[in-house]
């Protein structure tokens, strides 16, 4: 790993490793569809590993191992567990979204260069389970954050991954030999792509939206009203990105930075409403000054 990436801790971010970091985490994209007929090369792979391994850990735990599978057939039959899981999730949904769940592409186990199954060895430290007497469970959320890292880690190097979690998980655990203390966390599929979209899959599809952020701050108890300059602020944020990505709407603030937020937070549910990954993903696609960097100023 070269020496610039792993400067002591203490060390500032400059302003262009600030925009990259705030670029990946709005352009990473749950990828489906897109993935190219082209391998991935082991080096690259390895920076996706190594990011994964340097995630943090109850304990230090490092609860983590990672299953590369590169063969079809094994593949072809773990896309069959996710076919099969697919019909039995389907009378779970709603019945006036079943035809659009049908519609929806949720998975690209074999047309990916690869996948990665992430699991979490739940004895790992069994001898020494700190942080974990009270909240056991916090070995399964470490290796979630080996996901995330390897996630945006892999957007940094233009590589798609998708998560696919329709699979019975027993099942999966014998295609895989998982052994029975050992829990699959993330089914991955992985490689190169031709795209990454702009928003989310399942808001193109009109499944979802990105909820307004200052309406899911709470201040001190849960459901407590208050910290309105910091919703304000995240308001602002949205305003501001928004107008970068398109200059054009009048609705908006004027596409200048401005430091300090405004006070009045009347236009709170108007602003994070008209903001859309689009918006954010332009936006820091726009380069190193524009927002978020800017807002980080
Ligand atoms: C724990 C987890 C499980 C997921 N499972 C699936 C899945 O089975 N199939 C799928 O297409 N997407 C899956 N996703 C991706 C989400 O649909 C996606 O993250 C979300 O729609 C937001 O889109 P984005 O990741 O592109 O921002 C999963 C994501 C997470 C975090």
């Amino acid at each position: 790993m070269p020496e610039h990436m792993t400067a002591a801790s203490g060390d500032e971010f400059d302003q262009m490793a600030r925009d990259a970091v705030y670029r990946a985490m709005f352009t990473r994209r749950d990828v489906r569809s897109h993935f190219l007929p082209t391998g991935l090369d082991d080096a690259v792979l390895a920076r996706l590993l190594l990011a994964a391994h340097h995630a943090p850990s109850v304990g230090f735990m490092q609860p983590w191992n990672f299953i590369v599978i590169r063969d079809a057939a094994r593949r072809a039959d773990v896309r069959d567990l996710f076919l099969a899981a697919r019909e039995q999730e389907l009378p779970e949904i709603e019945v006036e979204r079943q035809a659009l769940y049908r519609k929806l592409k949720l998975e690209g186990i074999c047309e990916s260069a690869l996948n990665i199954c992430i699991t979490c060895d739940r004895e790992r430290s069994k001898n020494s389970p700190l942080g974990r007497w009270h909240n056991p469970e916090m070995d399964l959320y470490s290796t979630v954050c080996a996901v995330q890292n390897f996630w945006l880690a892999a957007r940094a190097e233009g590589v798609g991954v998708g998560w696919v979690s329709i699979i019975e998980p027993q099942a999966l655990k014998s295609l895989l030999s998982i052994p029975e203390h050992v829990t699959p966390i993330a089914y991955l599929c992985v490689g190169r792509v031709s795209e990454f979209a702009s928003k989310p899959d399942l808001e193109t599809h009109g499944w979802g939206r990105r909820l307004p952020l200052p309406d899911l701050i709470m201040s001190e108890t849960f459901c407590g009203q208050g910290e309105t300059p910091l919703k304000s602020a995240v308001a602002h944020l949205n305003t501001v990105a928004a107008a970068q990505a398109n200059p054009a709407d009048q609705c908006v603030a004027p596409a200048v930075p401005q430091r300090e937020p405004p006070k009045e937070a009347s236009a709170l549910s108007f602003n994070s409403r008209n903001f859309d990954d689009a918006s954010a993903s332009r936006a820091s696609q726009a380069g190193s000054g524009t927002w978020p960097a800017m807002v980080l100023k």
